[in-house]
């Protein structure tokens, strides 16, 4: 993911273009050395900025919709009227040009003033709502509630030492060293004061009490609520076997997991990634990156095959393979003694630092002790809100009916967790919108992002267009004669019409 803005390209839309240079839905051109994309929308002509305000995607190659652009990369979907992010990844919203028509031509000279979200504003306000998780659907909710002009109290409870960071980036460019640690927090430290979100950090909550309305901490206080949101995510699986707990094993999922691994790669000369799936292969890649040798060790014979089919497994498998990773698969570590982990299979490796990433499971155990449903995850309705009226759940926590698979599902996607969060602060004002968001998640090795839409555990057939082994390929995940979902390597346009596609087959 790069976090350059190219060089000024396409026309000068200050000197204008005509309607016939316009033919399609997005132009990219400039004004100044800014990017800025001409969107048509029916009989209306919008100029926005032209780069998502996520990581930059280019969004003159993503798809307009009505009145919305959706980002290439990772699905982001701005309203080009008035620049608003509506749907995560990206919270900040585009500047808005002002378009001037003259007969035939088009001219962008200048900024508008950023016009307001289109905002419902809160109908139903509750005067307190807690928030009980500082990760994608915690902070996506916090923001939400602000952007919806709530006024009452926010508070966010977080175990974590650092305000909500961009979790997937621990895994990938900050992990490679590639990306500063400014990149991390999804805002400003800031931003939480401005925005009146009592943001309390290293605060376990230990209790909820439904009939009270109130959450009880560690230390014993305890905060009251009108709505609650339960947004605790996922831990990683830890291996039992001897030698675990050495400082030189990590597990990862928060900064501090991401800096401690850092720390012990720092004149490492060997890694062993045990579990070769998304996490353990990203870390790969970015071990890779630093000059590690790093060994693999995965039960599965394939990697990923279990989400993404046996093509697509080999594939990575090359890609990785390609890129100096060894794979030890069909095999686990059955001990760690020292610097010496030990295969199953036989012999052993010496590693200066072994990361385990062998899979998350939800972090259920407020949500059990409180009564709540659970579901191999906590219950909610189209709603999200749990079986305890009043309290929502959102993220890697949350089993919801799934319009689009027509099944109550769990996921655990970054994109997911955010829009749940912004869905569920919606529906806590008392919107009433059913969460019918298609699940999507994104992938990164080395310079290869796989995008994945839909939801498939699993399909009678794989429909595969292009060429995998080329990089260049749209995977149908095909089920009872349905498009189940879709994965993509380099086909970016063709994975936004796929998701719309699915958008429409329930709309
Ligand atoms: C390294 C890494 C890379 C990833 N890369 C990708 C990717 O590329 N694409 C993708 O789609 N997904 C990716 N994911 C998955 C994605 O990050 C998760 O799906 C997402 O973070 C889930 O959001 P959440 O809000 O449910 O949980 P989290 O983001 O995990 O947040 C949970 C929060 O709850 C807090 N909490 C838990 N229990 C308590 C308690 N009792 N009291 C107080 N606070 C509590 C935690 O401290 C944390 O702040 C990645 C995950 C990791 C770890
Ligand atoms: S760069 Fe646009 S959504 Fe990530």
């Amino acid at each position: 993911m790069a976090d350059q803005q190219s060089a000024p390209a396409g026309p000068d839309l200050s000197k204008g273009v005509s309607l016939s240079e316009f033919s399609g839905a997005a132009l990219l051109g400039h004004v100044g050395d800014q990017d800025v994309v001409l969107v048509r929308a029916g009989a209306e002509i919008f100029a926005v900025d032209a780069h998502c305000s996520h990581y930059h995607g280019p969004l003159a190659e993503g798809l307009v919709d009505g009145e919305t652009i959706r980002c290439p990369w990772h699905h982001a979907c701005f309203d080009v009227r008035t620049g608003e992010a509506t749907h995560a990844p990206a919270f900040n919203p585009l500047g808005v040009w002002k378009v001037e028509r003259d007969g035939e031509r088009i001219f962008v000279r200048g900024k508008c003033d950023q016009p307001k979200p289109r905002v419902k504003g809160p109908r139903d306000a509750p005067g307190r709502i807690v928030i009980v998780g500082g990760g994608a659907a915690g902070f996506a909710a916090a923001e939400m509630l602000r952007r919806q002009d709530y006024r009452g109290s926010v508070v966010m409870l977080s175990s974590e030492t650092s305000p909500p960071v961009d979790r997937p980036n621990l895994s990938k460019d900050y992990l490679a060293g590639s990306a500063p640690e400014d990149w991390l927090p999804l805002r400003p430290d800031e931003f939480y004061a401005d925005q009146g979100i009592d943001l309390k950090l290293k605060t376990e909550v230990l209790s909820i009490d439904p009939r009270a309305h109130n959450v009880v901490l560690a230390g014993g206080e305890t905060i009251p609520y009108d709505r609650l949101l339960l947004a605790t995510g996922a831990e990683p699986v830890r291996l039992a076997i001897p030698g675990v707990d050495q400082p030189h094993v990590h597990l990862l999922r928060s900064l501090d997991d991401c800096r401690a691994i850092i720390a012990s790669a720092d004149g490492a000369r060997r890694a062993v990634v045990i579990g070769a799936s998304f996490i353990g292969l990203e870390v790969a890649a970015a071990l890779r990156a630093r000059d590690i040798e790093v060994h693999v060790v995965g039960l599965e014979q394939r990697p990923m095959e279990r989400v993404l089919g046996a093509e697509m497994g080999d594939f990575v498998r090359a890609l990785h393979e390609e890129h100096g990773v060894i794979f030890h698969l069909g095999d686990t570590v059955t001990a760690i003694e020292g610097k010496r982990a030990t295969l199953k299979s036989a012999g052993a490796i010496e590693a200066d630092v072994v990361v385990v990433g062998v899979g998350v499971k939800p972090r259920l155990s407020l949500a059990e002790k409180t009564g709540l449903a659970i579901d191999r995850g906590v219950k909610v309705d189209a709603y999200l809100e749990t079986s305890v009226p009043g309290i929502f759940a959102a993220g890697d926590i949350a089993r919801w009916p799934d319009p689009h698979s027509q099944e109550n599902i769990r996921v655990e996607h970054w994109v997911a967790a955010q829009r749940q969060g912004q869905a569920a602060a919606r529906n806590m004002l008392g919107h009433r919108k059913p969460f019918d968001d298609v699940p999507f998640f994104w992938s990164q090795h080395y310079d290869v992002p796989i995008n994945y839409v839909g939801h498939a555990e699993k399909w009678d057939e794989i429909a595969v267009e292009g060429s995998i082994a080329a990089k260049d390929c749209l995977v149908r995940y095909i089920g009872g004669g349905r498009v189940l979902a879709v994965a993509s390597i380099y086909r970016d346009l063709a994975s936004l019409q796929a998701e719309v596609a699915m958008e429409r087959e329930v709309a």
